[in-house]
């Protein structure tokens, strides 16, 4: 389904971003548009993308706040182990 009509991205798009972030991992649509390449026209998926984005991070978005490795800046963090955290 596409959720931002004005770059036609998808909410596979932001998933992907999400799953497939080589550094650090897109939390809000502003990192999102810029993993995929494009920035914000209007601004109205902005909500939508941050619930994707809060969704695909599952777990390891409550337990960042929590003091995860994500929180303190250190990407080094192999991207299994956050996927490990969301399946916990
Ligand atoms: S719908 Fe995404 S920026 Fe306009």
């Amino acid at each position: 389904m596409i959720v931002c009509s004005c770059n036609v991205l998808s909410d596979h798009d932001v998933r992907d971003a999400v799953r497939t972030a080589a550094d650090e991992l897109p939390r809000n649509p502003k990192q999102v548009y810029g993993c995929l390449g494009c920035s914000a026209e209007c601004g109205r998926c902005a909500r939508t993308i941050k619930t994707i984005v809060d969704e695909a991070l599952g777990a390891c978005a409550e337990a960042c706040f929590a003091g995860c490795p994500h929180s303190r800046g250190e990407t080094e963090a192999p991207l299994e182990n956050v996927f490990a955290l969301a399946a916990a």
